[in-house]
């Protein structure tokens, strides 16, 4: 296979943004919540993610916005989850991977990573590693005493 190329230009991160939101909207999680509850417009919502990939990779792009609010308002709408979050950075690493290497591909899945766990965290989604998100009706799988005291 030919060596990849790193990202360069905001012509390569709309290559990516392209695969990873075809992947995106045709996968079984992530899909109904583009499609059906979002109801994104991906032609017209692409040159702002573009912004916001070029002004976090290549300094560039001028990004001026709150890439919170949105996932705010959707997650009110219908709840992102822990396995959402997931599913999302795994197929965007899919998608770097596939075309991307080097130092600037990195960094878009460090910052991607970085950038889910705060979102996670502001919209208060426990990791799955935690006993109280396993339990869909909010019950922990394990006995209370295991937990630690100031959440059972
Ligand atoms: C559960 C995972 C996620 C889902 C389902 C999701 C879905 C969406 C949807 C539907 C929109 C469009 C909202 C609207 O304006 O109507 C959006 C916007 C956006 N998303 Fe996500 N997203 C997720 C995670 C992420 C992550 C981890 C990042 C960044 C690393 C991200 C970056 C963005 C950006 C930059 C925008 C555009 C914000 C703006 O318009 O200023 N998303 N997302």
């Amino acid at each position: 296979m030919a060596e990849r190329p790193d990202i360069g230009s905001r012509e390569d991160i709309i290559a990516l943004l392209e695969d990873f939101y075809a992947k995106a909207f045709a996968d079984d999680l992530l899909g109904p919540v583009f499609v059906d509850v979002a109801q994104m417009d991906l032609a017209a919502h692409l040159p702002r993610l573009a912004d916001f990939w070029e002004t976090t990779l290549l300094r560039s792009g001028g990004y001026r916005g709150n890439a919170l609010e949105p996932h705010r308002a959707l997650h009110a709408e219908s709840p992102l989850t822990a396995e959402h979050f997931a599913r999302w950075m795994e197929l965007w690493s899919a998608a770097l991977e596939a075309r991307f290497a080097g130092p600037v591909a990195d960094r878009a899945a460090v910052q991607a990573d970085r950038i889910a766990r705060a979102m996670r965290k502001r919209l208060e989604i426990a990791d799955g590693s935690s006993p109280w998100s396993a339990a869909p009706d909010g019950r922990p799988e394990l006995p209370l005493h295991t937990l630690p005291r100031d959440t059972a």
